[in-house]
């Protein structure tokens, strides 16, 4: 798959992590930041740690634009409504948004126990309600640890869940996700089922709090 993929937010740790990842498996990785020195520096040190990937840095606005079909959105739910308005108008036709973003509480000063109820349902209709109508929205990765992704030599040994409306659309977030070593990307449905997958996050945080642990989720009974 020679693809381009924007990763917004990619300064933060599950964009980080999930850089180095896509970087390490041949993919294009345009970093992207609300400020351009912080995408570069990101991009410096992910060239330093995966010397065989291709990577730079940039205003998330300038990423999505320059990006091919898949826009990651990884930024906290603080910020998630003011990210796509910024990069809504750079979005053309075809391009999808992956959104990984989980409405978790401390948004709003809450703990990450806590999950926000969201006036569209979900992080994902959320950004469905904000990003153009030629542009995709998928959802997935909720529950991949970012610590899991950074140790490069791990297998991911878990599944994703990912969530549309268009199935086309899924199929090329799975083709991309499926490039990561043991991830298992499953088609989990419409988009509205976001509301359920987004919600696994704030428990397995709870499992990580009591364990110290990074757990991931893995469904039975799918070949
Ligand atoms: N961490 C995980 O293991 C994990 C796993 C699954 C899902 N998620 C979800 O993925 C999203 C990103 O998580 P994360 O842990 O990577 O977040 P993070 O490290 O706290 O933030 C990611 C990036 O978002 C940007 N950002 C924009 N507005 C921000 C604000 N108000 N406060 C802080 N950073 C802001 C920052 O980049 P710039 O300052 O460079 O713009 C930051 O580097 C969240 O919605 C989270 O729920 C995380």
């Amino acid at each position: 798959m020679a693809e381009h993929v924007a990763i917004l937010g990619g300064t933060g740790a599950l964009g980080y992590g999930l850089a180095l990842r896509l970087g390490g498996a041949g993919v294009q990785v345009t970093i992207g930041s609300r400020e351009e020195g912080r995408a570069r520096a990101a991009a410096e040190r992910a060239a330093a740690t995966v010397p065989h990937g291709r990577f730079d840095g940039a205003l998330n606005e300038h990423a999505a634009a320059g990006a091919g079909t898949i826009v990651v959105l990884t930024v906290p739910f603080a910020s998630h409504a003011a990210t796509l308005r910024a990069i809504a108008p750079a979005l053309r036709e075809g391009q999808i948004v992956l959104d990984a973003t989980v409405p978790l509480a401390p948004a709003v000063g809450g703990r990450p126990t806590h999950l926000l109820g969201v006036w569209h349902g979900s992080a994902a209709q959320q950004t469905r309600a904000l990003v153009p109508a030629h542009a995709g929205v998928v959802s997935a990765l909720h529950t991949i640890s970012a610590a899991d992704l950074e140790e490069l030599d791990r297998d991911l040994g878990q599944d994703t869940l990912v969530c549309g409306d268009v199935r086309a659309e899924k199929a090329t977030v799975m083709e991309l996700l499926g490039l990561l070593p043991g991830l298992r990307a499953i088609d989990a449905g419409r988009l509205e089922t976001s509301r359920i997958t987004e919600s696994l996050t704030p428990l397995l945080i709870g499992l990580n709090i009591r364990n110290r642990t990074h757990t991931g989720i893995r469904i039975t009974g799918l070949d």
